[in-house]
């Protein structure tokens, strides 16, 4: 798996997993297949009530537990400090490990107003040895600019709603200019139809790949990082099947045109949405 070096000096998978909706024994096997393919970073969180299955395909996988990047976020409903604390340790104990490799918050809720004080228990949380690097998601840069200036601590990654119908341009520059990685959620926009769409299935032809693959081609030639979330054993192998051709920059040109103001799966902007 080829890597990108966080701003905090740590590696992070160029590509990863996602495990929304993975749960139960039938979710700890995908996700043990999962490692098993070649996936090393795999995304959970405290709400997707699954970071113990997560814990226990990790146990189980034959890849050391050092060869993996494990992922949780810190629900909305959890912001105060010490709640925040206390829910990091809750995840880092459902898990079963002795820390966790990335630890976001989940959601900024604004109106709310106290991801600054989440942000601060994340950076103890980090300086005690729970958690190894930090970061958000769903942030914007006003969002960020203000941890920045209130803690004087960046977050290392940045996971946002990220596909063709909603490239972020604004935000990923704005990533690239404090060296925070931009993860994309709902990489394939949940398979609606986008994955039927005319333009990319060109592309896809020309190269002998699936529409997917060249989707998620497209993120990796941006400097995203996708993490895709897929069931079947078969679409797992097909996703990390995208190092073995590169699109050219007319071709990634004509995808960034298909994005759109109003292009979100499910209109959550993070300066109105908020999620507990
Ligand atoms: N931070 C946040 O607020 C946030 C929000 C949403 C999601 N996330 C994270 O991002 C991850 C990915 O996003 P997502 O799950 O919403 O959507 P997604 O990864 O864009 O799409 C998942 C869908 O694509 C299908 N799929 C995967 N590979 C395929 C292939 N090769 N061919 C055809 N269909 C394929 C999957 O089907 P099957 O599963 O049936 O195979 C599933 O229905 C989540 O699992 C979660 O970890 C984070």
């Amino acid at each position: 798996m080829e890597m990108y070096q966080l701003n905090d000096g740590f590696d992070l998978p160029k590509v990863g997993f996602g495990t929304y909706r993975l749960n139960g024994t039938a979710g700890a096997r995908r996700i043990g297949s999962a490692l098993n393919i070649g996936y090393r970073l795999i995304d959970s969180a405290f709400n997707y009530e699954n970071e113990g299955v997560v814990g226990q395909a990790i146990k189980n996988s034959s890849v050391p537990r050092d060869q993996i990047t494990v992922t949780s976020k810190l629900p909305g409903r959890h912001h105060h400090y010490q709640e925040a604390l206390e829910t990091i340790q809750e995840s880092v104990t459902r898990m079963g490990l002795d820390y966790l490799d990335l630890y976001l918050i989940h959601w900024p809720n604004p109106q709310k107003d106290l991801y600054v004080e989440a942000w601060q228990a994340l950076i103890d949380a980090q300086r005690w040895g729970w958690i190894r690097s930090i970061g958000v998601s769903n942030f914007l840069p006003e969002h960020i600019e203000r941890l920045e200036k209130e803690t004087g601590v960046l977050p290392a990654v940045n996971q946002v709603e990220l596909h063709p119908f909603f490239n972020q341009a604004e935000q990923r520059k704005f990533d690239a200019s404090k060296k925070i990685i931009t993860e994309a959620w709902s990489p394939l926009g949940r398979a609606n139809d986008l994955l039927q769409n005319e333009t990319i299935k060109e592309i896809a032809t020309t190269h002998h790949k699936s529409i997917v693959q060249i989707i998620l081609r497209w993120h990796l030639q941006l400097g995203v990082v996708p993490i895709p979330k897929a069931s079947h054993v078969s679409r797992q192998q097909d996703n990390l099947a995208i190092f073995d051709f590169t699109l050219s920059n007319e071709e990634i040109a004509t995808i960034n045109q298909l994005s759109r103001a109003d292009g979100r799966t499910f209109d959550q902007d993070p300066a109105r949405y908020e999620e507990f």
